[in-house]
């Protein structure tokens, strides 16, 4: 059987980490890209993995490089390129510096590999998901935005810790934009198979709402120098996993929604079906009319967010 070709584009922490998770899951060969200005960065980083796979157990080729040859034909294209937060920041500052260099990426993306399927991570999430699609005219089933498996791996862990279970047993649903106005529905999250409303007290329940709302803040407040990257880059390789391995597995990505939940034309988050063909099918669930309203202002939001980008 054909190796899986990944590649990573931006081989800082969020890239290089997620390479570590596709590695160690054997997902495929992976080549790490970054800018010529750091170059030897992402080659050290991909010869020092690649050292690792006799101890590990994994036979996947890793290579670095600051040229877009290297990544011909990739299966799937993992982007990471950008600034990320500092204390102070919120997502949505980085805008006018990640979409110049997102774009330039999912150009590069669409000239060397085509028919790749194309996970975005850089942040403001919902814009940069856009302008990779915009940029790299991609059929919009082929780009998708990585948020919402990370925020409801945040809220599952909380909850763990919470009712002191397996986060195993912990499944959670979460709609919406990357933001703090993210659509957490405790209707639709269970710890083995009880809804959570049965284990955890409502005003428990709304704490950890906000925390999970606050969670890449607060990773930020405790790095100084960063956001987080080793939670943000198991959620993208989960992702890729149910791409290549062709799983199907329903996650909540950033996926371009037209009619589905009247979005009208953006990418937000909701519950997908992820196989082969990235997003196979949008999953459209029942709202009552508070969760709808919740949903309703995070998707203002990211259409605000779209409308500040200079494509
Ligand atoms: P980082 O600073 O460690 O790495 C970014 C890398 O991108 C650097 O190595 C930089 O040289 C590279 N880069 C910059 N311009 C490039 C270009 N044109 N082509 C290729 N590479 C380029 O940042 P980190 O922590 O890895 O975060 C990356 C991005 O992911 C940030 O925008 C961050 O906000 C975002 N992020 C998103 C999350 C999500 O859930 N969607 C979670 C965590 C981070
Ligand atoms: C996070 O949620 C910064 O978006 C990034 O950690």
């Amino acid at each position: 059987m054909k190796r899986a070709k990944i590649s990573i584009v931006g081989s800082g922490n969020v890239g290089a980490t997620a390479a570590h998770w596709a590695a160690s899951k054997e997902l495929g060969d992976i080549v790490l890209v970054d800018i010529p200005q750091v170059d030897g960065m992402p080659q050290g980083k991909a010869l020092d993995l690649f050292q690792a796979s006799p101890v590990e157990g994994f036979d996947s080729k890793i290579i670095g490089t600051t040229s877009y040859e290297p990544t011909a034909n990739s299966d799937v294209v993992i982007v990471t390129a950008g600034v990320a937060r500092k204390p102070g920041m919120s997502r949505d500052d980085l805008i006018n510096i990640n979409t110049g260099i997102v774009r330039s990426v999912a150009e590069n993306v669409a000239k060397h590999s085509p028919n790749a399927v194309m996970i975005v991570v850089s942040n403001p999430l919902d814009a940069m998901v856009y302008v990779a699609w915009k940029a790299s005219g991609f059929p919009t089933k082929h780009v998708i935005g990585q948020a919402g498996v990370l925020d409801a791996a945040r809220y599952r862990s909380f909850l763990a810790m919470e009712i002191g279970c397996s986060v195993e047993d912990v499944h959670a649903l979460l709609l919406g934009g990357h933001g703090d106005d993210m659509v957490p529905l405790p209707r639709y999250t269970f710890a083995g198979g009880i809804p959570i409303t049965q284990l955890v007290k409502p005003d428990r329940l709304e704490e950890i709402i906000k925390r999970t709302r606050n969670g890449g803040a607060e990773i930020v407040g405790l790095l100084k120098t960063g956001s987080a990257y080793y939670a943000p880059a198991a959620a993208t390789v989960q992702m890729a996993e149910s791409i290549i391995r062709d799983k199907k597995r329903i996650l909540p990505c950033a996926a371009y929604c037209e009619k589905e939940y009247g979005v009208g034309g953006f990418f937000v988050g909701v519950p997908c079906i992820l196989g082969t063909d990235g997003v196979e099918k949008i999953i459209e669930i029942d709202l009552d009319p508070t969760e709808k309203k919740m949903f309703q202002s995070s998707v203002d939001h990211v259409k605000e967010l779209v409308a500040t980008v200079k494509l």
